[in-house]
């Protein structure tokens, strides 16, 4: 795991808006310039309005003018490594290839790197719009 993406992703999840589910997320993913981006959660009233911490890394990378991330890591205060939901896993494979490393860190330093690939296997791309 990159000490650069772990600070981060620490850093930003101090930030997180989570009044309701009292969870604060902390994501950073590294674009292919090698630039940085974090994002916490931001939770709303209207439940289904959150959004993710990786949600809001990817929006700060796409913001910046990047296009491609190498490297994602999330943060959470769990007993055991919080995975990026589904939604979370098909955005993170919008800019990345399927061997771009995803680690999944606790606080408390437990942690576990897979692959984009091994959390959303057989993706939905493009091909699936050939006709
Ligand atoms: N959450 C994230 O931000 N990222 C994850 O990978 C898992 C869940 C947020 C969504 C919601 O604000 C809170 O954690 C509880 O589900």
């Amino acid at each position: 795991m990159s000490d650069d993406l772990l600070h981060a992703a620490r850093e930003v999840r101090e930030n997180a808006y989570a009044p309701y589910s009292h969870f604060k997320v902390g994501a950073a993913v590294r674009g292919a310039s090698g630039t940085v981006y974090a994002g916490c959660n931001v939770e709303n009233v209207s439940y289904p309005e959150g959004t993710c911490a990786e949600a809001g890394a990817i929006a700060a990378l796409i913001a910046a003018g990047e296009t491609e991330l190498t490297e994602a890591l999330v943060i959470a205060d769990a007993p055991h490594p919080v995975s990026p939901c589904g939604g979370c896993r098909q955005k993170l494979a919008e800019f990345a290839r399927h061997d771009v490393p995803v680690t999944m860190t606790t606080t408390s330093g437990d942690s576990m790197t897979v692959t984009i690939g091994d959390l959303l296997p057989a993706a939905f791309d493009q091909s699936h719009m050939d006709r």
